[in-house]
């Protein structure tokens, strides 16, 4: 036994996928895994982003871009195929791609829940369903196979906007890391959500636009940064956390337990 934070933390030698690995969060998980020696696979839409980032990473270690559209059922399988040509096994899934849609109660249309519900639920169910034969493989009762899903503090608290079905598609991810992980847990699969609060990224410019004081409410009185965010994914991700299943950690400056205090 070794209680040393190189022994704990570590994530050295083990294989990841991180859907929406491009930019934003998923960028900031895939840059904490590769610069501590994970082999990363990243996924997005807009393969020429996805392979620039891919070619950066690989300086300092191994990344891999697989583009994928995930809202697409064929290709959230072509994705896992080309995960099970190249690795025998995986250890970490992140499912981080995400969507969101604002409009309001009266007017909000079909099209804003179907995009949300189909990338940020039914991708994510499905994309774990055929990646867990692998899974399966780097999985042991003592150490096993992580499935980090991003949720939202949007999906614990009313939103700041109206985004109704980002809201039900957020609580639904929780709700599925908590029915996945006591599912899968004997087939040596841990399941845990990400619920992160305000994180600038491409997704949260909107919100940065129309409430540009939006930090000033945030108990912390600041955004989450790529350490906030690597951070909690290499605890989830090594020996740290191999003994958290179903758990949802929001990752928000205290966002959740109220507004800063005047
Ligand atoms: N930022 C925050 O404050 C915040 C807070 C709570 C939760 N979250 C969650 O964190 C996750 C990442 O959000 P973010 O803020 O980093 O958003 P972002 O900057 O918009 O990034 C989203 C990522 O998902 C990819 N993506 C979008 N649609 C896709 C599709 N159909 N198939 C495959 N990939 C797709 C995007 O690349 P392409 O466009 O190239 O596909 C991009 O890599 C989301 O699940 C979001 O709900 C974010």
């Amino acid at each position: 036994m070794s209680l040393t934070i190189d022994s704990l933390f570590s994530v050295r030698g083990k294989t990841a996928l991180v859907t929406g690995g491009s930019r934003g969060i998923g960028e900031m998980i895939a840059r904490g895994l590769v610069e501590n020696g994970a082999r990363v696979y990243i996924s997005s839409r807009k393969a020429d982003v996805c392979e620039e980032l891919a070619r950066e990473l690989s300086a300092t270690g191994t990344c891999v871009a697989l583009p994928a559209d995930l809202a697409n059922m064929d290709d959230a399988g072509r994705l896992a195929a080309a995960v099970a040509e190249r690795e025998s096994s995986l250890d970490i899934l992140v499912n981080n791609a995400g969507a969101a849609w604002g409009e309001p109660f009266d007017a909000f249309s079909e099209r804003g829940w179907d995009r949300v519900m189909d990338l940020n639920v039914k991708a994510l169910f499905f994309l774990t369903q055929r990646l867990v034969p692998l899974l399966e493989k780097a999985g042991t009762a003592d150490d096993p196979a992580r499935v980090i899903n991003i949720g939202s503090i949007d999906g614990l608290q009313a939103p700041v906007f109206e985004a109704y079905s980002y809201a039900a598609s957020k609580a639904a991810v929780h709700q599925l890391t908590r029915h996945l992980a006591k599912h899968l847990a004997a087939r040596h699969i841990s399941v845990n959500a990400i619920a992160p609060g305000f994180f600038p990224s491409k997704m949260t410019e909107f919100m940065m636009e129309n409430e540009p004081n939006f930090t000033e409410h945030i108990p912390l009185a600041r955004g989450g940064t790529p350490e906030d965010m690597a951070g909690t994914v290499l605890f989830l991700a090594s020996r740290a956390g191999a003994y958290l299943s179903g758990s949802v950690i929001t990752v928000d400056g205290g966002l959740l337990a109220g507004s800063r205090s005047r």
